[in-house]
C-alpha cells in the first residue's frame, strides 16, 4: 500500500507552504495539508482555521496566530507577510495555514507576491473553500445543468477603496455565494433588490459550515437582513442567494448528517 506521506513533496528547510486548510472538519483537509502539518517547523494560522486541524501539527511545531479576531486587534497583513520571510530565512520549514482555499478571499495572493519580492521559495496548496462546502454539505448545488451556469463568488467587505456592484451582479442572474457579508447585508439586499432579483429568490445561510459550532438557515433573500440582525446568520457564515438554494428541499430527506466524530 502507498504511505500517503509519499505523496507530496519533501517539505525543505528555508521554504514557505501557502495551504488551505478547507473550512473546519480535518476530514476534507488535503493529503498535501495533512502532510505540510507533520512536518512543518512553524505553523503560522489565521482565526478560522479550526482547532481540530491544529491537532494535526508534529508534536514541537511552534503555532503562532496571525489571525483577525473579532473586537481585537487584527493583524496587519504586511506583518505578516514580514514574519513568514523572516521565519523561512531563518531556514525553517514554515506552514502559512488558513481557512478555506489560500486564494479565495484569503489574501494569500498578496503572500505569495510578498514571498516572491523577498526570493522566497514557496508551494500553494488548494483547499476547500467555506463557500462551496458549507452548500455542497447540506445539499445545495454550486451549479445545476438547467439551473444556472456560472455561480458568482463574492465578498461583502470589499477593500476600503472599492465598491461592490450589487446590481450588476443581480442582473447576471447567476446565484451569488457571499463571504464575509453578515455584516453588510442590509446593503446588499437593497443592492440586488435594485438590479432585478425577485424579494422571494431563494436563500441559505450556514454559519460555522463542518465545525461543531454549525447553523443553517432557510429563507428568501428579502428576509436575510431581518434573521441577521435577530442573530439568525451569525458570521462566519455562508450565504447563497438563488434557485440553487432551494434545491436542497427536494433532496433533504435522505441527506446523511455530513460530519466527523472530531466536527461535533
Ligand atoms: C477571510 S474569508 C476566508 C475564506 C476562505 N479563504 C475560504 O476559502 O473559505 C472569511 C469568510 O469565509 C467564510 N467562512 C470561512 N469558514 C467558514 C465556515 N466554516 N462556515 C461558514 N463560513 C465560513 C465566512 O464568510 C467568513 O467570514
Amino acid at each position: 500500500m502507498t504511505s500517503l506521506s509519499r505523496l507530496s513533496p519533501p517539505f525543505a528547510p528555508g521554504t514557505v507552504w501557502l495551504v488551505g486548510a478547507g473550512p473546519g472538519d480535518p476530514g476534507l483537509l488535503t493529503i498535501h495539508a495533512m502532510n505540510a502539518l507533520a512536518a512543518a517547523d512553524v505553523i503560522v494560522y489565521d482565526a478560522l482555521v479550526d482547532p481540530a486541524v491544529l491537532s494535526f501539527a508534529r508534536e514541537g511545531a511552534v503555532l503562532e496566530f496571525a489571525g483577525k479576531r473579532g473586537g481585537k486587534p487584527s493583524a496587519v497583513q504586511r506583518d505578516i507577510c514580514e514574519r513568514l520571510i523572516e521565519l523561512a530565512c531563518d531556514g525553517k520549514r514554515v506552514l502559512r495555514l488558513k481557512g478555506g482555499d489560500p486564494f479565495i478571499f484569503g489574501r494569500g495572493g498578496e503572500e505569495a507576491l510578498a514571498l516572491s519580492d523577498a526570493g522566497v521559495a514557496f508551494r500553494i496548496i488548494p483547499g476547500v473553500s467555506s463557500g462551496l462546502a458549507a452548500l455542497a454539505i447540506h445539499g445545495v448545488p454550486a451549479t445545476m445543468r438547467r439551473t444556472n451556469h456560472a455561480v458568482i463568488l463574492a465578498t461583502g467587505h470589499a477593500a476600503p477603496d472599492a465598491q461592490i456592484e450589487w446590481t450588476s451582479l443581480a442582473r447576471t442572474g447567476a446565484p451569488i455565494v457571499l463571504y464575509m457579508a453578515v455584516s453588510s447585508l442590509p446593503s446588499i439586499v437593497e443592492g440586488l433588490l435594485a438590479g432585478g432579483l425577485a424579494g422571494d429568490t431563494p436563500a441559505i445561510a450556514v454559519h460555522g459550515a463542518t465545525t461543531g459550532k454549525e447553523s443553517i438557515v432557510e429563507g428568501t433573500l428579502e428576509v436575510l437582513p431581518r434573521l441577521a440582525e435577530e442573530g439568525l446568520i451569525r458570521s462566519p457564515a455562508i450565504v447563497a442567494i438563488g434557485a440553487i438554494a432551494a434545491f436542497r428541499s427536494a433532496i433533504v430527506n435522505h441527506l446523511l448528517e455530513f460530519g466527523s466524530e472530531a466536527a461535533q
